[in-house]
């Protein structure tokens, strides 16, 4: 098998959209890594910071995404702190194709709106936490990333294109 293709960046970066239209265009299957911590969990997300903190939920997307080496390819959007770990980072690397979608912290926080649905966003400090975070995860996305796109103003469509394009000639 040729791996997953996967997704990461930022929050707002657009993963989740550009996955869904990169899976159209390649007729693969997709996985939302956060969507399935969700649904493993039975709870939202800020449910899960506010009710286990940011250690539980970062053991069960360490898990998640673990349990995707037996799984046929797949486009996979995983959350933007996917990267943190390096067990993770070693795993997306082992897995398959990475695929780093950059994105600006002012860029991100327009793209997002309502901030509270990002637990490590909420709470006020948004642009400040924002720029905090993306510069202190740059060097990650990048230590992992075979392939790195920005998105700063483009429409999904056009990045979806673009990562194609540059698989066909990575894959
Ligand atoms: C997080 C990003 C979120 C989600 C969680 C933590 C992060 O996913 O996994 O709120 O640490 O950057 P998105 O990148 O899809 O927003």
């Amino acid at each position: 098998m040729t791996g997953h293709i996967f997704l990461i960046g930022f929050m707002g970066a657009g993963k989740s959209t550009v996955a869904h239209l990169l899976a159209e265009m390649l007729e693969l299957p997709e996985i939302d890594l956060d969507a399935r911590i969700v649904a493993r969990a039975g709870r939202s997300i800020p449910e899960l910071f506010a009710q286990e903190g940011e250690d539980a939920f970062r053991d069960l997307e360490t898990q998640e995404l673990a349990e995707l080496s037996d799984a046929p390819s797949h486009v996979v959007a995983c959350g933007g702190g996917v990267v943190i770990r390096s067990e993770n980072r070693a795993a997306l690397k082992r897995m398959g194709v990475v695929v780093y979608l950059r994105v600006t912290a002012g860029e991100a926080l327009a793209r997002i709106g309502d901030a509270e649905t990002r637990p490590l966003l909420a709470g006020g400090g948004g642009a400040l936490a924002a720029t905090a975070l993306l510069s202190a995860r740059e060097n990650l996305y990048r230590s992992v990333a075979d392939i790195t796109v920005d998105t700063v103003g483009r429409d999904p469509q056009a990045i979806a294109d673009q990562v194609a394009a540059e698989l066909g000639s990575t894959r």
